[in-house]
This record gives C-alpha cells, sequence and structure tokens, in this order.
C-alpha cells in the first residue's frame, strides 16, 4: 500500500510539473491568471499549470515516462472510454491548481475553464492519496511559514491565490465541499484566530453559518468576515487592495452577532412570526453552547436586538425537548 501511495505521489508531481510547464510555453493558460493580476512569482509559489486541449495529451507524456495506463487511472488523471477500448485525459484546456498536503506531497488537483463553460470547476476525484473533505487548498504554504498567527477560510483556489498575491498569505479552501470537521482539526493550532470570508452571496452566507457551527462546536473562536457588494476575496482584494482587505479584521463578526445578522436578514422581525422564527432559530443555536456563561451573554445581546424579555427567551430555549438547564 505505501509503494501504492508513493507511486501516486510521483504520478501526481510528474502531472504537475508539465502542466507547469505547458502554462509556461502556453500563452493562453499563461494570460488568463495574467489577465486575472497573478504574478509569474504567485503562479510559481503554487505551482500554477495549464492542461492542453487534446483528449491524450497528458496520458501520452506520462506513459512515455514510464507510467502504466492503469495506474494514472488510479491517480484520477484519466478516464476509461466506455467502450473500454482506452482511456482519456480527465482535464483538458483548463489552467490548473495543484493541492499539495502539509507533507509537501502533490495529492490532486483542481483545473477551471478559461470561459464560461461548465462545469467550471473540475477536481481530481477521491484517490488512495487525495480525499476532498480531509485536505485544503493553501495549508501547504501555511505549515511552512511559522510566523503565520491567524487562518482565513475562503471559498475557492482563486480567493486563495488572489489575496496570496496581494500579500495575504494565511488564507486556506475547502475543495468545492462543505467545511469538514476533519479540515477543522488540521486548524487546531490558531482556533482562537479562525476567520471565515466566504463569497457575499446567499450561498457563501448559509456556508459560513454551516461552517461557524461546526468550528463553534469543535471548541474554536471563529469570526466572519462579511464582504459588500456580492464580492469574493478575490474581487474584493483586486478592487480595495490589501489594507482595506485588512481593516475587515477589525470588524469581523463573532458568533452571536453573526448570528443575529443571518436570522434577522432571513426572516422580519417586524412581523409576530417573523419574530417568533429568528428567536426560534437562534434559541437552537445558542441551546448548542457548553458554556452557561456563554449562553447568558448571548441572550442577553438577543433581547435587546430583538427586543423580547430574557424570560421568554430562555423559556424557548429551555423549553426545547431533551435540554438540561
Ligand atoms: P472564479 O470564477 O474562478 O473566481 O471561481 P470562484 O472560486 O469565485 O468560484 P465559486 O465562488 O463559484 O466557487 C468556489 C469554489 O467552489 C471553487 O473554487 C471550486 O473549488 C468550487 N466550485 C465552483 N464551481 C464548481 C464546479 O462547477 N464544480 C466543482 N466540482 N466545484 C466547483
Ligand atoms: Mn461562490
Ligand atoms: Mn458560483
Ligand atoms: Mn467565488
Ligand atoms: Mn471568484
Amino acid at each position: 500500500l505505501e509503494r501504492r501511495k508513493n507511486r501516486l505521489y510521483q504520478i501526481n508531481r510528474e502531472a504537475a510539473r508539465y502542466f507547469y510547464y505547458n502554462l509556461q510555453k502556453n500563452s493562453r493558460g499563461y494570460n488568463y491568471f495574467r489577465k486575472r493580476g497573478v504574478s509569474s512569482n504567485t503562479i510559481k509559489i503554487f505551482g500554477l499549470g495549464y492542461a492542453n486541449p487534446e483528449w491524450n495529451d497528458l496520458l501520452k507524456y506520462l506513459v512515455s515516462k514510464g507510467y502504466g495506463e492503469e495506474e494514472l487511472l488510479e491517480a484520477g488523471l484519466v478516464i476509461e472510454k466506455k467502450n473500454k477500448n482506452g482511456f482519456y485525459d480527465r482535464f483538458r484546456d483548463r489552467v490548473m491548481f495543484p493541492i499539495v498536503n502539509t507533507r509537501g506531497k502533490v495529492i490532486g488537483f483542481g483545473g477551471r475553464v478559461l470561459d464560461d463553460s461548465v462545469p467550471k470547476y473540475l477536481n481530481s476525484p477521491d484517490t488512495l492519496v487525495f480525499s476532498k473533505g480531509n485536505n485544503l487548498f493553501g495549508l501547504n504554504l501555511v505549515y511552512k511559514n511559522s510566523k503565520i498567527d491567524k487562518i482565513l477560510l475562503v471559498e475557492g483556489y482563486m480567493d486563495v491565490i488572489s489575496l496570496y498575491n496581494k500579500g495575504i498569505v494565511y488564507s486556506v479552501a475547502s475543495l468545492g465541499t462543505a467545511f469538514t470537521e476533519s479540515q477543522c482539526k488540521m486548524l487546531k493550532r490558531w482556533n482562537d484566530s479562525i476567520y471565515i470570508c466566504y463569497d457575499s452571496d446567499d450561498a457563501g452566507l448559509k456556508a459560513s453559518n454551516k461552517a461557524l457551527d461546526l468550528l463553534k462546536r469543535v471548541g474554536f473562536k471563529p469570526r466572519v468576515i462579511i464582504l459588500p457588494d456580492g464580492l469574493d476575496p478575490d474581487e474584493y482584494i483586486n478592487k480595495f487592495g490589501k489594507e482595506l482587505f485588512e481593516n475587515l479584521f477589525t470588524t469581523a463578526l463573532d458568533y452571536i452577532d453573526f448570528k443575529i445578522l443571518y436570522y434577522r436578514n432571513k426572516f422580519d422581525i417586524n412581523t409576530v412570526q417573523g419574530k417568533v422564527d429568528f428567536i426560534k432559530n437562534i434559541s437552537q443555536d445558542i441551546k448548542n453552547i457548553s458554556s452557561p456563561v456563554e449562553r447568558d451573554v448571548y441572550i442577553n445581546r438577543v433581547s435587546d436586538e430583538v427586543n423580547i424579555s430574557v424570560d421568554a427567551i430562555k423559556r424557548e430555549i429551555f423549553g426545547i425537548k431533551g435540554i438540561k438547564t
């Protein structure tokens, strides 16, 4: 098993080098990144690449290097034809993002189209060495840098890259899936200084809420940054720069502030039903807080916010089935 894993690491490394080389010689891929403001140094640091458009370009290259088709399949780099009569490249005409684990091994790839076609991103499938829920894009660089004292959790590859490109070197992204408990654990070192900064759209807000709950539940002190105007971190930093981005940390929302904003956005507390829904939902969250002191502080904050007595909120929380007071 160790030998098979090492073989997959080797194949992925070889593929990453090939994609990187392709990007350097193919202006289509290179210009894509340059147009998005990514410097050649950032391209190098992340080892960004380009997969050629042909159906079996990487396949031919790696076979010429002595790798077998079956192991390329196992690495997730090729797909078997429907008629079982050979293989073709999974990634074609895409800019490539190598995913590197904290030990510096290339374990998989993300690939993005250069236009508006779909799917916009394609990831390596889970393999012997890659599992999406157990890795974070960008974490390898963060682990190497002992000066980093906080972590910024973002949605996408390009967020991590554009932030890094502008000097914010401490962001990581989950790999196109929801943030998982296993990913949480990899961030334990920074548990008091975790910031979530997802896209400022409905999906991003919803995902922030989930990540916040998860981080809170496993003992972190997460805070949330909400960007203006539907922007994502990549768009924001390219528009407003590093300094304004860093200012956002001073106004990041803590747990209860985010919850209040989130449910206020979801329910109209000027109506009776809206108020009821607001209290029901936020009570459910407060109920899950283990510290009684913290719960009390939150209950008071909510009471102020929606102008409902502390008693009523407590009844709502402790009236929920299965709760010990
Ligand atoms: P850009 O358009 O390049 O700026 O990408 P983005 O990161 O802003 O895209 P978006 O906010 O739509 O998605 C965030 C992340 O979700 C991406 O970086 C991907 O990891 C993942 N993702 C987005 N679209 C797809 C898709 O079509 N398929 C898969 N598997 N993942 C996707
Ligand atoms: Mn998004
Ligand atoms: Mn999207
Ligand atoms: Mn985005
Ligand atoms: Mn984006």
